[in-house]
């Protein structure tokens, strides 16, 4: 396994809408592992291929999973998802790793089902809510080419691009603070 370059805004692959994968070989389930290996490096809770510089329908996501006290590794890694099931809404706050020093409050549906294939090429359903759900809509967003940067306005945009080339921290304005931030990927 090993650790992939995490492509940065305004790179265009992070704008193209990427391709449904047609064929899992190995080379896709080892595409699957060095993202995972990447993602868990950088750190973030998800990844999607565009964000490694390849245009197919290929995320990986880990929340986590609360065993007791104890938060045990979670990784799902699918391929051509899709969401068949939205319900309610939810705001976090959310950053990417592709677009440094940026956090968006985003609405997201609160919970939703993904149909997917599995590494394996099975066909398979997940049933997402609160981190999980959102995770899987941001990198879902990236398989079509949609970025955080997408979800402020263009004068905010722009005001985030001058930041980002000062190097300087760019926050959108959000209600009070809650826990609800995380750094997506
Ligand atoms: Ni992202």
């Amino acid at each position: 396994m090993s650790i992939l370059k995490i492509v940065k805004y305004p790179d265009p692959v992070l704008k193209k809408k990427s391709l449904p994968v047609s064929k899992i070989d190995r080379e896709t389930g080892r595409l699957l592992d060095d993202m995972l290996e990447t993602m868990y490096d950088a750190p973030g809770v998800g990844l999607a291929a565009p964000q490694v510089g390849i245009s197919q329908r290929i995320l990986v996501v880990d929340v986590g999973q609360l065993e007791g006290e104890e938060r045990r590794p979670d990784p799902k890694a699918i391929i051509n998802p899709e969401i068949i099931h939205r319900e309610g809404k939810i705001i976090w706050e959310e950053g990417c790793l592709s677009l440094p020093s940026l956090i968006v409050p985003v609405e997201r549906s609160a919970k939703i089902i993904v149909k997917a294939l599995s590494r394996e090429g099975k066909e398979i359903q997940i049933l997402a809510e609160e981190l999980l759900a959102v995770a899987f809509q941001h990198e879902i967003d990236h398989l079509d080419g949609i970025l955080l940067v997408d979800h402020i306005s263009r004068l905010k945009r722009d005001l985030y691009k001058k930041k980002l080339e000062k190097n300087e921290f760019f926050e959108e304005e959000t209600p009070p603070h809650s826990s609800r931030r995380a750094y997506i990927g």
